[in-house]
């Protein structure tokens, strides 16, 4: 078995600190290695430093994706924190309508962005948003935007959605995919999905009128934390509604912000209001 050392430990780190922010402090490198040995066995390499020059090589973006796979995780489900999602049907279901855009910018496989298509669909047909919204779901891992543009789901991650939602937005699987859902095409002509890394400069996206950011900035250092959430806030309209994972806290940035409840957030226009 192949031994990490501090030398390959900080070199490994210093990468992916440098391409997408994670970081991994010298407690972590128990946990490196032992996520990252087993592809290198599958993989044939003598070691580390092999996998090393293999995911640092541009040619071979693909492992480095792998490598990221590997070194975070993407567990999420269906109307986590339902808090956040009450708040933002009172808050959408305000004032004069217009048309809406939502980002999930951590989306993994997708529940985040179907779950809240589930809320704005139902907020159409009682009247409460007009027909045109849509949202956008964003990921570093191609594999989870994979499984996200299929919209297919074991039916255990959709414990907390409710039967009527079950039966309005969802396909059931039977036979070989018994124990599978899939999100109805209605739900999903409203939901694109595309690659997006949050610690590099972004330009064209935006203005949204609520953005999630949940989840993910547990793997980011202080500093990288604070720059991906200024410039995430760039993108959200003034008055828009932010999420952060609720026990992630509140990450200081510049954008002047309103705590509405734990974990959620209104930004505020240049006046503060
Ligand atoms: C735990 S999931 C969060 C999913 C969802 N937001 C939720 O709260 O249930 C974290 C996701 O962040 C993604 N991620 C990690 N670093 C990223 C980066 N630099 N840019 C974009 N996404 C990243 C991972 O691929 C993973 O799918």
């Amino acid at each position: 078995m192949a031994t990490l050392t501090d030398r390959t430990f900080r070199d490994l780190a210093d990468l992916m600190h440098s391409l997408v922010g994670l970081s991994f402090a010298d407690s972590k490198k128990h946990l490196v290695s032992s996520r990252l040995s087993l592809r290198i066995q599958k993989l044939g390499l003598d070691g580390f430093e092999d996998y090393l020059a293999l995911i640092s090589d541009e040619q071979n973006s693909s492992e480095f994706q792998v490598a990221v796979d590997l070194l975070t995780t993407n567990e999420t489900y269906f109307f986590r924190e339902p808090a956040h999602y009450s708040l933002l049907e009172a808050e959408l279901g305000r004032g004069p309508q217009r048309p809406l855009a939502l980002w999930s910018a951590a989306s993994s496989f997708g529940d985040e962005a179907y779950s809240t298509a589930m809320l704005l669909s139902d907020m159409q047909q009682r009247g409460r948003i007009g027909n045109d919204w849509s949202i956008l779901g964003t990921d570093i891992s191609d594999r989870v935007l994979q499984a996200a543009s299929n919209a297919v789901y074991p039916d255990e991650r959709l414990r907390d959605v409710s039967p009527e939602r079950l039966k309005r937005y969802c396909l059931r699987g039977e036979g070989e995919s018994e124990g599978l859902v899939q999100m109805n095409p209605h739900l999903r002509k409203r939901v694109r999905f595309g690659w997006l890394n949050l610690c590099q400069p972004f330009e064209e996206l935006g203005p949204f009128d609520a953005i999630f950011l949940r989840n993910v900035l547990i793997y980011f250092d202080p500093p990288t934390k604070s720059e991906v959430v200024d410039r995430v806030l760039t993108k959200l309209r003034p008055g828009g509604l932010f999420f952060l994972g609720t026990a992630e806290g509140r990450v200081p940035c510049k954008m002047p912000l309103k705590t509405l409840a734990p974990g959620a957030f209104r930004k505020l226009d240049s006046t503060g209001t």
